[in-house]
This record gives structure tokens, C-alpha cells and sequence, in this order.
């Protein structure tokens, strides 16, 4: 019998699409998420998600089969639309029957989704617009997440809670809908769940948990962090290419904006051309997530964060992180 059965039971198509007892992803964090935090994930009843990011298929299909070996719960894998091997990580889900791939970064490419769905695996996509979460869901993706500008990693200029009104109304009827983006506690959860959200997607509360692989450096950055401390990048000149991303501010952040100056400069006085500047900048966070998770350098890695990192005070296990943030929906649930 479970300790939270109103959340349990606004929970139930989540996760019973998941396979899980709590309709909880840990949404794929690179570098972060490997075996470790996914298999403590799906054994603590919540979905673990294996970050792929630009893993070659070798490695991914390494991954899976650890993973494996850790959980016999179920999990998911997430590819990034634009890899230049997104089929042949897709052949390596196969090869595991993976039951879900989440598929993040873009637009899904021709024949992506028809090709996971081919060896029975459920889809799960992103949409930045209501329009283009109706036309994937139509074409055949089996979920969808929907992630605000408070989440950490790259992220979109919407924020959560706006999102969520936009989508919530007009899909969460008929489809399995997934908000993700800010969420600290488990009164957000109750509240994304009694709008008809099939569950919810965290992934800075999890990625300084007990079992995470996180460098302590990265860990103690978060634990100092505050939620204005998880910064957005900032984009200089329009002429340069910029992602957003979030993550917490430190000398890279500081010397990404004075980078920018000085190539807008050096491109204005002639010395370098329009292909050679943007190149300068996206190779300048190149490798910087690997250097904060798993070197520790947190002043000039990219130290991503969502700004629920206040929220993130001690390294806790998986389990209680899960099981407070239950109790924190229920206590909520049950006090309307
Ligand atoms: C360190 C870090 C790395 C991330 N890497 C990825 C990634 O590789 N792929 C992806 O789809 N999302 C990535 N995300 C986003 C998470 O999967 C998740 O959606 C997000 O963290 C949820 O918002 P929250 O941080 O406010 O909980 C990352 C987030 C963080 C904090």
C-alpha cells in the first residue's frame, strides 16, 4: 500500500506509460547521468534516463548493458536529434530493447520516430510551441515534456509555469504530458499533477544525490548555489551564435561575455571572418560540462543548474530524495 495514494493515483497513466511506481523522471543529465543515478533512479521507483549525449554507439551500448546490471527496473535513453550517429545509437536501443527513447535537442529528423517505435520502444519528445507538440504527438511520439527557462542545461525562453498553462489544457486529456523545468518540491509536483500533467521531469534536485558521480566540487558548488545564481547565458552580439544555457555563474561565464566583446571586435576591425568568429565561440564552452562534473573545475567548467539549485542543500539519496518529494505532494494534496 503506498504512503501517497492521492499523488499515487494522479500519478497512475504516468506511470503506468513509464513502467515505475512514481511517474518521477530524473531527466538525462550529460555526464551525470550514467549508471549510476539511473539504475538508483528506477530502483527507488522513480524513471532514470542515461544521458547519451555525444557517446559513440560503443560507449552507449557499454552504458545500457551497465545499467542493466545495476536496475532490472525500467529506464529510458536520451539521444540528441543532431547527432551525426542518431540511427546507429538507435540500432543500440534496439539491441537492448530499450522501452523508452527520449529523443531532446531539436526537432526529431525524418524516419527517427518510426525507427524507435519499430523494435517497440515509446517515444518521448520535447516542443518549444502548443503547434509543434500537436504535430509530433499526431506523427506518432508517445509522450511529451514540456521544459521551462528555470531548468537547468539548455533551455528554451518560456518559463515553466507558462508553459504549462499553454499545453496542460489543450493535451493533457489525451496524451501523456511530462513538466519539467524548476521543480524543488513536491507542492510543485501537486500542482503540475492537478492540471493534468501525467507526472514531472527534475533534474537538479537529483544530480548531487548520494549515488550521482558528480565530482564534490561540483557537488559543494550546488549546495553554496542560489536559484539567482543559475544564470542563463548571455549573448553579447547578435551576430554570434549563443545557446542558452543555465548553469551557475563562475570565471567562465564572466570570461564567455568578455570572449564575445573581443571577437565582435576582431570581426568589426576585418581580422577574422563571420564563419571564424562563430566558430570562436561555440568552441569556447567545448568540453566545459565534462570539466565541472567530472574534474571538478567549477570555475571554468560549465556548472549546469536549474534555479530549484537553492533548494539543493545536502547530498541525500536517491530514495529520500524521491520519498520527500512524495510527501511533500501528498501533505499538499491533502490539505486541499
Ligand atoms: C547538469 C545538467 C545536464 C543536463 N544535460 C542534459 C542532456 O544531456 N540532455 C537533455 O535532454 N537534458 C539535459 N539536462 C536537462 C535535464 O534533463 C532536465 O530536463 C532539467 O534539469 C529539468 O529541470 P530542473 O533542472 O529545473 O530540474 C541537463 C540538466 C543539467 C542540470
Amino acid at each position: 500500500m503506498t504512503s501517497s495514494p492521492k499523488t499515487s493515483a494522479m500519478m497512475r497513466r504516468g506511470a503506468e506509460f513509464l513502467g515505475t511506481e512514481h511517474a518521477i523522471l530524473c531527466g538525462a543529465m550529460s555526464w551525470v547521468s550514467e549508471r549510476n543515478l539511473v539504475s538508483a533512479i528506477s530502483n527507488a521507483g522513480g524513471f532514470g534516463v542515461i544521458a547519451c549525449g555525444a557517446m559513440t554507439p560503443e560507449l552507449l551500448d557499454a552504458e545500457i548493458a551497465a545499467t542493466k546490471a545495476l536496475t532490472d527496473k525500467p529506464f529510458g535513453v536520451n539521444l540528441i536529434t543532431m547527432h551525426p550517429m542518431l540511427f546507429d545509437l538507435i540500432a543500440v536501443c534496439a539491441k537492448h530493447k530499450v522501452g523508452h527513447v527520449v529523443l531532446a535537442g531539436g526537432i526529431p529528423p525524418k524516419g527517427s520516430v518510426e525507427a524507435i517505435k519499430e523494435f517497440g520502444a515509446k517515444v518521448l519528445v520535447f516542443a518549444p510551441t502548443l503547434a509543434l507538440a500537436k504535430k509530433l504527438l499526431r506523427s506518432g511520439a508517445d509522450a511529451l515534456v514540456i521544459e521551462g527557462s528555470e531548468a537547468g542545461g539548455h533551455i528554451g525562453p518560456v518559463s515553466t509555469s507558462v508553459l504549462a498553462q499553454e499545453f496542460l489544457p489543450a493535451l493533457a486529456e489525451d496524451h501523456v504530458v511530462f513538466v519539467a523545468g524548476g521543480i524543488g518540491r513536491g507542492e510543485m509536483i501537486a500542482s503540475y499533477l492537478e492540471m493534468g500533467a501525467s507526472g514531472v521531469q527534475l533534474g537538479t534536485r537529483f544530480a548531487c544525490a548520494t549515488e550521482s558521480i558528480a565530482h564534490p566540487a561540483f557537488k559543494a558548488a550546488f549546495f553554496r548555489g542560489n536559484a539567482r545564481d543559475a544564470i542563463a547565458s548571455v549573448q553579447v552580439d547578435p551576430r554570434l551564435p549563443v545557446i542558452p544555457v543555465r548553469a551557475l555563474k563562475n570565471k567562465g561565464t564572466e570570461e564567455f561575455t568578455a570572449k564575445q566583446v573581443e571577437v565582435a571586435k576582431r570581426l568589426d576591425e576585418g581580422l577574422i571572418d563571420m564563419g571564424e568568429a562563430q566558430l570562436e565561440i561555440e568552441h569556447f564552452w567545448a568540453g566545459a560540462l565534462r570539466r565541472a562534473v567530472i574534474d571538478g573545475d567549477v570555475e571554468r567548467g560549465s556548472v549546469m543548474a536549474g534555479q530549484s539549485v537553492g533548494m539543493v542543500n545536502k547530498e541525500e539519496p536517491v530514495a529520500d530524495i524521491i520519498a520527500q518529494l512524495m510527501a511533500e505532494s501528498e501533505a499538499a494534496l491533502s490539505r486541499r
